[in-house]
Formats: structure tokens, C-alpha cells, sequence
């Protein structure tokens, strides 16, 4: 955790080892229902937001795709001022399925290309599947995967490509067998769960860390209460800023990208505000004081028998 290095100042956009810059906020989408998704799309991009973070399995990728239409028709925004995210689900690792899952993604956002393809978890489940049930659990074939991957960046069809939910371990094998380097991780990352030697292998390899549920995703079965944290009640007291905002100020800080869900005018705003002022060092170092609690533990994909990962532990590496 010493080895944190910090930044004063926040960007506004990170470089990605693909030469593209990709701006350092992001708006969430996981979990915002479909009916309200569109809107909170449309009120981020008006309120500054250049980044879109989306996944097949949210379920919600055609009402983000009318909305970005309607926000490139009516000249609020140009495509190529975006950056839209997208993931492959773990039903779609067949090498074959793999640019057939971007290209429905295509169709659903309506666009031509994404700036970044995900393979959002490190196991597959089989084709169709759209669940976690350890019934649909089929054998890891992740370097495989990864080539398929490697041909949609060679395509175009997505300007850079990562991963998404892997452990340092996993990254360093990846690393052993990738012809194109991932440019992002995206991992859970937020004061209560920051990930040291995950930050510290990225940052050593010029891999971006992009940080999910950096507000520990209050009020979902996640059960994240890292609002509540004392440390960061103190300090947004000090600062007269909101818990949230020193939540997603501390990801600017250690230089990872930040992906705050909203579907909230006002905290879409607020989420936004974080480019004025900074976290100093005398009280960045409190971060260290945290007590360290991973959230999304993904019980979901371990299985004694079924699944690839016997336990919490395999899954990721010892890193829980
Ligand atoms: P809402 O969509 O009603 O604003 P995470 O990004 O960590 O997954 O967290 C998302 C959750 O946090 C959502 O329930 C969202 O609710 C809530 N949220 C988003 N921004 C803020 C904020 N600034 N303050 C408090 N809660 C927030």
C-alpha cells in the first residue's frame, strides 16, 4: 500500500497504451433500469460526461444506443468526442461467438465501432446462457478468447480491448500469452477496496486501471456502506465536499478511471465535480487507514465441482 503514488491533480483523461486518451469519468450503467437509463445518458452527456461505460449483460445497451442517437442527431455531442465502452459476456468466449457478441452490441448502441471491448470475467458459461448458475459452467479457454479479442482490435471494430474482473495472477498470465497488450483492467476499486498490488502491476506494465463501483454501489445486494466510512465523512467534512465526491476524487488521485452509476440529475452532477479542488497529501495518506473489504466476491462463479474456480480463493488468486 506504501507504493500508492498520487497525482495533486486529477485528469481529465487517462492515455491508454493504444495512444487513445479515454476521459477519466465515466458514467455507470450497470443497474440502471431500463425507462430511466436513456435519460440518465442524456443529462450526463449534457452535464460534461464523455465516456459511457456499458456491458451486453446490463441488459439496457439499445436504450443507451437511442439515447447516444439522439445526442449525435440533434448535435448535442459527436461520436468521436465519446467513448463508449462495451463487454463481452462469458457466453460469448467460443472464439467463434466472440465477434458475433460485438457486432450485436454494435447494433444495439447503433454505433460502428466501440473505444473498448471488455472480456468481462474470467470464465464462460455456455452459449446463450445469460445467468450464473454453476449448471452453465464450461471449461476456461481465456487465451483462445483473447485471440478472438485481439482480431476485433485488428478489425477496428474496437479501438482498444481489455479485460475486466482479473487478478494480478490472471493479468500476468494473460500478459504471457497476449500478441496485443490489454489497454484496461476493470476491476472494483474505491477507498474500501483499492486493489495495491493489482495498481501497482498495472501501472508497472501501462495497463489502465478503470475502477467499478467506485462508490461501492450503495444500496444494491452488494451492501456496500463505504459512504458510511468515518475517514471519508472526515475528510469530505475538511473539504465541504460530499463522501461520494472524496470516494471518486481518491480513484482520480491514484489515477485510475472512475465509473460512478447514477440515474440522478443532481448526483450525476455531483459526480462530475471533482476537477476544482484536491484531496492534499497530509490527508490522502488517512486512506491508508481503511479498513480493506472486497465487495463483489463473485460466490457466484465458484463451485466444487462445476466451475474452473473451487473457491473464492482460485477465482482471484488470493487477492479477498
Ligand atoms: P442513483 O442512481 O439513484 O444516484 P456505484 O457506482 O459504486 O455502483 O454506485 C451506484 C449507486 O450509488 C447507485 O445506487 C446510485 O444511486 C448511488 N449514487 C450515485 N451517485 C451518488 C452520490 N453522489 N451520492 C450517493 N449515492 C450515489
Amino acid at each position: 500500500m506504501n507504493n500508492h503514488k498520487q497525482t495533486l491533480h486529477g485528469p481529465s483523461h487517462f492515455d491508454l497504451n493504444t495512444g487513445a486518451k479515454m476521459p477519466s469519468v465515466g458514467l455507470g450503467t450497470w443497474k440502471a433500469p431500463p425507462g430511466v437509463v436513456g435519460q440518465a445518458v442524456i443529462a450526463a452527456v449534457k452535464a460534461g460526461y464523455r465516456h459511457i461505460d456499458c456491458a451486453k449483460v446490463y441488459d439496457n445497451e439499445k436504450e443507451v444506443g437511442a439515447a447516444l442517437k439522439e445526442l449525435f442527431s440533434t448535435g448535442v455531442v459527436k461520436r468521436n468526442e465519446m467513448f463508449i465502452t462495451s463487454k463481452l459476456w462469458c457466453s460469448d468466449h467460443a472464439p467463434e461467438d466472440v465477434p458475433k457478441a460485438l457486432t450485436r452490441t454494435l447494433e444495439d448502441l447503433q454505433l460502428d465501432y466501440v473505444d473498448l471491448y471488455l472480456m468481462h470475467w474470467p470464465f464462460r458459461t455456455k452459449p446463450g446462457a445469460c445467468g450464473f448458475d454453476p449448471e452453465i459452467m464450461l471449461p476456461l479457454c481465456l487465451p483462445e478468447t483473447w485471440t478472438a479479442m485481439e482480431g476485433l482490435y485488428k478489425s477496428g471494430k474496437a479501438r482498444a480491448i481489455g479485460v475486466s474482473n482479473f487478478s494480478t495472477k490472471k493479468l500476468q498470465d494473460l500478459l504471457k500469452y497476449a500478441k496485443v497488450q490489454p489497454a484496461v483492467n476493470q476491476v472494483e476499486c474505491h477507498p474500501v477496496w483499492q486493489q495495491p498490488s493489482l495498481h501497482n502491476l498495472c501501472k508497472s506494465t501501462k495497463i489502465h486501471l478503470s475502477a467499478y463501483s467506485p462508490l461501492g454501489s450503495p444500496g444494491s445486494w452488494m451492501k456496500g456502506e463505504i459512504l458510511k466510512e468515518p475517514i471519508l465523512n472526515e475528510l469530505a467534512e475538511k473539504l465541504q465536499k460530499s463522501p461520494a465526491q472524496i470516494a471518486l476524487r481518491w480513484g482520480l488521485q491514484m489515477g485510475h478511471s472512475i465509473l460512478p452509476k447514477s440515474v440522478n440529475e443532481s448526483r450525476i452532477k455531483e459526480n462530475l465535480n471533482l476537477f476544482d479542488w484536491f484531496i492534499p497529501p497530509d490527508l490522502f495518506s488517512k486512506f491508508l487507514e481503511i479498513h480493506q473489504q472486497r465487495l463483489l466476491r463473485g460466490n457466484f462463479a465458484v463451485h466444487e465441482t462445476k466451475s474452473p474456480y473451487k473457491s473464492l480463493e482460485e477465482l482471484w488468486d488470493g487477492e479477498i
